[in-house]
């Protein structure tokens, strides 16, 4: 015991160190990228596992109509990005493998269907999941989730801290003997205050009015506690915004209570809890397969659905059903992030329309419904009828 001892101390002493290393990059990180600046916006495209390249090609499909004069000029371009399966991750044991990895870093954007993440008992190594070894790798530390049901009064926008909390090391915890394992949970000074800046910025611009920042400090005590005083201490430079402060079991209660939940606006989270309750949140609008999100980082940003790849769907052969639009509207953000925002206000007017006014056309993921591809061509043809 005194040896397992000593090797879960000395394991622990390692990460540490890491931790430490992250915080001082993050430290040494400088501004946003500007794209205006580009001379070529290079956008990749990796369609992950089971129905990713289904959803992710359409997505992309709309987005080359969206930007065709921006291709033509050279402005914007599209790369096919290879290898972000679960097959090519299991061939190498590794979340991305180097040349994927390589390939993604020569991009600005990243468009990217779900990935199959291994758990225990899999047929798969239980490597660390692509989307948390991506949102590490290109330090996405801002993961932004918007989700509105207009008719009921909902319009929440979700900033979640994406590299850090219970994620930082969740594939790093220590079996200290057979009867004991122990997890981690990290914050930082720097990784809480760029989480908590850009939320606090997003709701001056946007004129939200009420930012809601969600712990659980009054027993995880010290991360948590560190991430609520943080946030607090950078909201005193945002004095025309109400700040309020929740923990997370009363906000996933309250987020049902039709009185309550329209005066959320802005919500800023640690990572997990953030996951949690952003799926939550998706059910209003109709289910995680509506809702798309961004993944935000000073030189890098990364756009995908909040779902899964949906593996069940593959197998009984009703992949082409699948619903493209939790890749659509992570297009809006992608559109929106990199300049285009009138293309992004285009598109998101024809998703609602498609999806919410006119519903044409239905996707039921079966063939009860429509296609993808058809509810793609759907959405091309109302931005058609929008412009004219
Ligand atoms: C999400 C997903 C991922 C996460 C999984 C696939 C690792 O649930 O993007 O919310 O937990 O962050
Ligand atoms: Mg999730």
């Amino acid at each position: 015991m005194e040896q397992n001892i000593k090797a879960a101390a000395e394991k622990f002493e390692t990460l540490l160190r890491q931790q430490l290393e992250r915080a001082e990059r993050i430290k040494q990180e400088k501004e946003f990228i500007d794209y205006s600046k580009l001379d070529t916006i290079i956008i990749g495209v990796c369609g992950g596992d089971g129905i990713g390249p289904v959803i992710t090609n359409e997505a992309a499909r709309v987005l080359k109509f969206l930007l065709a004069d921006e291709v033509k000029s050279g402005k914007v371009t599209f790369k096919n990005i290879e290898g972000l399966t679960i097959e090519n991750r299991a061939a190498h044991n590794k979340a991305i493998p180097d040349d994927v990895l390589a390939e993604i870093k020569k991009c600005h954007v990243i468009l990217k269907g779900p990935t199959t993440t291994p758990r225990a008992g899999d047929p798969w190594p239980n490597i660390e999941s692509a989307n948390v070894a991506m949102r590490k790798e290109l330090d996405l530390f801002a993961n932004v989730r918007p989700v509105k049901v207009p008719e009921k009064g909902i319009d929440w926008t979700f900033f979640r801290e994406n590299t850090e909390g219970a994620y930082a090391l969740g594939s790093s915890g220590i079996n200290v003997s057979d009867d004991l394992a122990i997890d981690f949970t990290v914050t930082t000074t720097e990784g809480t205050e760029r989480i908590a800046r850009l939320a606090f910025e997003y709701a001056r611009k946007n004129n939200k009015g009420t930012v809601s920042i969600i712990t659980k400090a009054n027993v995880i005590k010290t991360t948590d506690g560190k991430f609520l005083k943080i946030c607090q201490e950078i909201a005193k430079d945002y004095p025309e915004i109400t700040v309020n402060d929740w923990y997370i079991d009363i906000t996933t209660a309250k987020l049902i209570d039709e009185k309550r939940r329209t005066e959320f606006k802005v919500f800023i989270l640690p990572n997990l809890y953030g996951d949690i309750i952003t799926d939550e949140a998706a059910e209003f609008q109709g289910g995680v397969g509506t809702a798309g999100s961004a993944n935000i980082g000073k030189r890098y940003a990364m756009f995908e659905a909040i779902h899964g790849s949906a593996p069940r769907m593959v197998a009984e052969g009703r992949a082409k059903y699948a619903d493209p639009c939790s890749m659509l509207r992570a297009s809006v953000m992608l559109l929106s992030h990199i300049g285009f925002q009138d293309k992004a206000d285009l598109l998101e007017r024809a998703l609602d329309i498609c999806m919410f006014e006119e519903k044409k056309l239905q996707v039921t993921g079966r063939d009860t419904g429509c296609t993808c591809s058809e509810f793609g061509d759907y959405v091309m043809q109302t931005v058609e009828k929008l412009l004219k």
